[in-house]
C-alpha cells in the first residue's frame, strides 16, 4: 500500500472515531439530562405521597419504630430510599439504615435537599451517598414535623432509552466504520489510482518522454487535471518540433552559406561555427568553448570581435590571411545581448576574388596605356625627326622601317585587344559545329611548317581515340594557333613541339608540350593574365603583346571547356584544353 493510502486509512480512521465519539457525547448527555428530569419528576410524585400519607403522623423519636414500619412500607411502594428526617436534621427512619446503624447516621440538616423541604420547598441532590455508598438522586419534600426524603440509586435509573443508547452508539460505530471503510476504498480508487497514473506521466514527461499522456476518464477536477496535463505534453512535443525544424531549418541555412558565421557567447568563446568557416581558417577538432585566437589565431579579427562585444554598433574590418596572406577576408561582427553579458556574431567573406579582379583591372588600364605608348613614342620620335629634315636618304628609309615596324605593332596590340574584350563580353559570334579537332591541328601545323623549319624545330601529332568536338571553327584554329605560337617562340632550336589530341565519354582533350624554357612556379598562375609576361623584355623582342594566353583562355571557356598548364623550367611545358564532345 502505497504511503498516501496509508495516510489516507489514517486519516478517515480518526475522522470516523470522533464522529462517533462526538455522537455518543451528545446522546448520552442528551440522555442522561432526560432520565434525570424524568427520575425527578416520578420522585417528586411519590414524595408528595408519601408526604401527604404520613401527614397525620407526628415525627415524634418516641415512635421511631413505627416510623421506621412506614419508610420500609413506603419504599416497598415505591421501590426507592424513603427516609423521614426530623426539623433539626436527625434522620428518624430510613428504609434502607437499619435501627443500629440509624443511631450513627450524621446530621441531615445540612444536606442541599432536606435544607430546602424544611424552609418549606422541594429539594432536589444528585451526589454520592456518605451513608450506603454508591450515586444517588435525592428529593426531598416539607413534612408538618420535618422532611420526607426519597432517593434512588442512579444506577437503577437507565431505562430503555438508555438501552438503545448503548445499541445507537456500537451500530452507530460499526455501521461508520463500515462507511469509512468503503469511503476510503471508494476515495482511493477514485483518487489514488488516477493520481498515479497522474505522476507517472509528469515524470516520463520529466525524462524527455514527451509522447507520454494520462488515459483516464474520471470527469471533474481529476479529469481536468488530466486534460492539462495532457496539453502540456502536446504543447511540449509540439514546441519541440518546431525547435528542431528551426535548427535543421538554421542547419541547413548556415551549412550552405558562402561567408563564415561565427557566434561568440558571454564569455567570449566559440558557441557555433559554420563549416565554411572551418574551410576558410582550415580549422580542424572541436571549436565549441574554445576562445577564438586559440582556433583562428588572427590579432585583427581578435581585435574585431573584442571591439563588437563591447560597442553596441557593428564592427566591419579588413585583414589579409593565409599562406603569404594572399587571401584577403571581410568580417562584419556585431554584439548582441545574451543573459547578463554580450555575445558576438561575425560574418566573414573571403573578397580576395573580388580584390583581385580589382587590381586584374587596374593592372589592365595601366598595362595597356603602357603598351600602346611604346610604339607611339618611337612613331612620334621617327616621324618628327622625318620632319624636321636633313635626314641623309638611307637613314630616312630606314627611319620609315622603324615606324613601319610600330604601327604594325599598334595594330597587332588593338587587334589583340578588341579580341580580347570580344572574347570577355561573350559578343564573339561563336558558331558551334561538329568538329575533326585532328583535322583542324593537322591544317594549323601545316600552317606554321615556314617558321618551325626557321628555327629548326620538329612538331609532331597524335591521336589516341580522338573524337569530334563541339566548337567553334575559327576559335579552336586561334586557341591552337595561340599555344603553337607560344611553344614556338619560347622553344629553343633543335626542340621538340608535340601535339596530342584524345577523348573521354564527355571531352576531348588537346595537350601541346614543348621542350622551352619553361614557366617557373611563381608564375604559372599568371600568364593567362592580360599583358603578363614572365620575360616582358623577351617577350616583347619576340613581337608578343602578352594577350595570347588571355584571349586562349577566354575562347576556351566561352566553348565550355578549361585550360591548364604544367611546366618543368628549363625542360619544358604542356598546356592542355578540353572542348566538349559533340
Ligand atoms: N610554351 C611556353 N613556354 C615558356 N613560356 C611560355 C610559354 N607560353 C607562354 N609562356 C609565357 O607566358 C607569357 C604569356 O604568354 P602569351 O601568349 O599570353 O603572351 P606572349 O606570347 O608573350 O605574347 P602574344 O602571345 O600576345 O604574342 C609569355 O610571355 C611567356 O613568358
Ligand atoms: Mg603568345
Amino acid at each position: 500500500m502505497s504511503r498516501t493510502r496509508l495516510k489516507l486509512l489514517a486519516a478517515f480512521a480518526a475522522g470516523v472515531l470522533a464522529v462517533a465519539l462526538a455522537q455518543t457525547w451528545a446522546a448520552r448527555s442528551w440522555v442522561e439530562r432526560r432520565d434525570l428530569a424524568q427520575a425527578r419528576a416520578l420522585l417528586e410524585r411519590e414524595a408528595l405521597w408519601v408526604a401527604e400519607l404520613l401527614a397525620d403522623r407526628s415525627f415524634d423519636p418516641a415512635h421511631i419504630t413505627e416510623l421506621a414500619g412506614l419508610a420500609h412500607d413506603a419504599a416497598e411502594r415505591t421501590r426507592a430510599r424513603v427516609s423521614l428526617i426530623a426539623r433539626d436534621g436527625t434522620l428518624l427512619a430510613d428504609s434502607h439504615v437499619s435501627l443500629v446503624q440509624l443511631e450513627r447516621a450524621e446530621d441531615h440538616a445540612a444536606r442541599p435537599e432536606v435544607r430546602a423541604a424544611l424552609a418549606g420547598r422541594t429539594g432536589f441532590h444528585a451526589r454520592r451517598s456518605s451513608t450506603v455508598g454508591g450515586q444517588w438522586l435525592y428529593l426531598a419534600v416539607p413534612h408538618p414535623d420535618g422532611a420526607v426524603r426519597l432517593a434512588r440509586d442512579r444506577a437503577s435509573l437507565a431505562g430503555p432509552l438508555s438501552e438503545l443508547l448503548g445499541r445507537l452508539v456500537w451500530t452507530g460505530l460499526v455501521g461508520s466504520a463500515l462507511a469509512g471503510l468503503g469511503l476510503w476504498l471508494v476515495t482511493t480508487r477514485l483518487w489514488s489510482a488516477p493520481l498515479a497514473q497522474l505522476r507517472a506521466t509528469l515524470e516520463s514527461l520529466a525524462r524527455g518522454e514527451l509522447d507520454a499522456r494520462v488515459h483516464l476518464r474520471a470527469g471533474g477536477e481529476l479529469g481536468q487535471v488530466a486534460g492539462a496535463v495532457n496539453r502540456v505534453g502536446e504543447q511540449l512535443e509540439l514546441r519541440l518540433r518546431e525547435i528542431s525544424n528551426e535548427k535543421e531549418q538554421l542547419q541547413a541555412v548556415l551549412g550552405g552559406m558562402v561567408e563564415g558565421v561565427l557566434v561568440l557567447d558571454s564569455q567570449g568563446r566559440i558557441a557555433l561555427a559554420n563549416p565554411r568557416l572551418r574551410e576558410l581558417f582550415e580549422l580542424r577538432g572541436e571549436l565549441l568553448g574554445k576562445r577564438p585566437i586559440e582556433a583562428i589565431r588572427n590579432a585583427a579579427i581578435e581585435v574585431a570581435l573584442a571591439e563588437a562585444a563591447r560597442s553596441g554598433a557593428p564592427v566591419v574590418r579588413e585583414t589579409a590571411f593565409g599562406v603569404g596572406e594572399r587571401r584577403v577576408l571581410r568580417v562584419h561582427a556585431a554584439g548582441f545581448a545574451s543573459g547578463a553579458g554580450r555575445g558576438v556574431v561575425a560574418v566573414f567573406h573571403d573578397i580576395s576574388d573580388t580584390r583581385h579582379l580589382e587590381a586584374v583591372r587596374r593592372d589592365f588600364v595601366s598595362n595597356a596605356s603602357h603598351e600602346l605608348k611604346t610604339p607611339l613614342t618611337a612613331i612620334r620620335g621617327f616621324a618628327e625627326t622625318l620632319l624636321s629634315g636633313g635626314v641623309p636618304p638611307e637613314d630616312s628609309a630606314r627611319y620609315l622601317g622603324i615606324i613601319l615596324r610600330h604601327a604594325e605593332r599598334l595594330s597587332l596590340l588593338v587587334e589583340g585587344l578588341l579580341e580580347l574584350s570580344r572574347a570577355e563580353s561573350g559578343q564573339l559570334a561563336l558558331e558551334r559545329m561538329r568538329l575533326d579537332v585532328v583535322e583542324v591541328a593537322r591544317a594549323v601545323l601545316q600552317g606554321l611548317e615556314g617558321r618551325l623549319r626557321e628555327r629548326s624545330l620538329d612538331a609532331s601529332l597524335s591521336e589516341s581515340g580522338a573524337a569530334p568536338a563541339l566548337a567553334d571553327h575559327t576559335a579552336l584554329v586561334q586557341i591552337l594557333e595561340n599555344l603553337l605560337d607560344n611553344a614556338i617562340k619560347y622553344t629553343p632550336p633543335g626542340g621538340k613541339i608535340e601535339l596530342r589530341v584524345s577523348a573521354d565519354p564527355h571531352w576531348v582533350h588537346v595537350s601541346v608540350s614543348d621542350t622551352g624554357i619553361g614557366i617557373p612556379e611563381s608564375h604559372r598562375a599568371r600568364i593567362f593574365e592580360r599583358f603578363y609576361r614572365v620575360d616582358t623584355a623577351r617577350s616583347r623582342a619576340l613581337g608578343g603583346t602578352g594577350l595570347g594566353l588571355a584571349i586562349a583562355k577566354h575562347l576556351v571557356q566561352d566553348l565550355g571547356g578549361q585550360i591548364s598548364v604544367e611546366s618543368a623550367p628549363g625542360a619544358g611545358s604542356t598546356f592542355r584544353f578540353t572542348l566538349p564532345r559533340a
